[in-house]
């Protein structure tokens, strides 16, 4: 598990917190809704973190939290009936929620690319793998056949596929090849920042530590930060360096792995690792009361006080603002001070 210094925001004014270095990525109140027959429901709620060059990032929480939201958002690739209402995503000093499309359209690949969840679903059953990589580079202005040829290849070769892989079709290869191809696909343009939404949910064990080492090692040969969504901490823990909890659309937590994994601040985090089954409790992990909360019947005041065990009156009428507090950036009213807040 990485115990590597954890840097969670960049203060301007001294670069102390994060050693001068300037975030790859920084989310900025970012708000989007989803406008429903039944109502809005507010999938991400006001959320900001910052992620340095090289950093890898571990996004969890329950279904429905607003994890693919989140990286859809930063795609701009949201559809409706969601809209992005608010916030800023600023990708290498450029805020992506204010390009034209045609300027989004450039940004996608070259500056941040998404592996999507069930990505290896997305390839497109009637082209050839190789067909669909030079797409990719066509649509970036890439002109010259064999020195886009050679890019791909190269790129497949990058996640340990066989340069033939160029010729198949989707359909020819196994689950964890084609999830190999959606990562070829997403450095092809060599990005800063990478975002895979549950890169492995379907693939064997064996595969997904494969998939994994082999995002690790080419995000690292990029020197791409990347943003990985899951649901598996075993194998989070494994992979990141820094780790976020969503609840409901916010930003629970926000702090290194190893923190994380041995002194989480929210209730709903350290619950979260509780339920994990370790060496002490045998296999025999305590899981989290109740449900998560449909976004369309949001408690008020902190979202998810009907199920924790430390809920006190301000918890039911008013939502905790995200502070830092050493190494955590935490929303909980048990952490109130009256100081600066995000
Ligand atoms: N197309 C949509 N139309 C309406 N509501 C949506 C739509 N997509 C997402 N939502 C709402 O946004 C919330 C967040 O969804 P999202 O897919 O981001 O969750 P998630 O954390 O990725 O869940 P999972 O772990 O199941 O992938 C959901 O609770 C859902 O109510
Ligand atoms: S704000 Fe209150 S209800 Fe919410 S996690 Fe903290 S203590 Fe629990
Ligand atoms: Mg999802």
């Amino acid at each position: 598990m990485s115990t590597k210094p954890v840097r969670l925001e960049w203060n301007q004014s001294d670069g102390a917190g994060s050693g001068g270095v300037k975030p790859v990525l920084q989310i900025k109140d970012l708000h989007v809704s989803y406008y429903t027959d039944a109502g809005r429901a507010k999938a991400l709620d006001g959320v900001s973190l910052d992620l340095f060059p090289g950093e890898k990032l571990g996004l969890v929480g329950e279904s429905g939290a607003g994890k693919s939201t989140m990286a859809l958002a930063m795609m701009r690739m949201i559809k409706p009936p969601g809209r992005i209402e608010g916030g800023q995503v600023i990708v290498d000093g450029v805020d992506l929620v204010g390009l034209s499309n045609e300027d989004m359209l450039k940004a996608r690949l070259s500056r941040i690319a998404y592996i999507p969840q069930g990505a290896m679903n997305s390839l497109n059953p009637v082209l050839r793998i190789g067909a669909q990589m030079m797409d990719a580079i066509k649509a970036h202005g890439g002109k010259d056949k064999a020195a886009m040829k050679k890019r791909c290849i190269a790129a497949l070769e990058a996640v340990d596929l066989r340069a033939s892989v160029f010729e198949n079709y989707a359909h020819e290869l196994s689950g964890g090849m084609k999830q190999r191809v959606c990562i070829a696909i997403g450095v092809l343009l060599e990005p800063k920042v990478i975002v895979a939404d549950e890169p492995t949910s379907a693939l064997d064990v064996v595969t997904q530590r494969q998939v994994i080492d082999t995002i690790d090692r080419v995000c690292e040969q990029l020197g791409a930060a990347v943003i990985l969504i899951g649901h598996d901490m075993g194998l989070m823990a494994q992979f990141v360096d820094k780790v976020a909890v969503f609840y409901a659309g916010r930003l629970a937590e926000l702090t290194g792995v190893y923190q994380m994994f041995t002194d989480a601040k929210h209730p709903y985090a350290h619950a979260l690792i509780d339920s994990l089954p370790n060496l002490e409790n045998k296999g025999h992990f305590s899981g989290i009361p109740g449900v998560a909360p449909a976004l369309l019947r949001l408690p008020s005041g902190c979202a998810f006080h009907p199920r924790c065990s430390q809920a006190m009156e301000i918890c039911r009428t008013t939502r905790p603002k995200a502070q830092t507090l050493g190494n955590h950036i935490v929303e909980c009213h048990l952490y109130s001070e009256p100081t600066e807040s995000r």
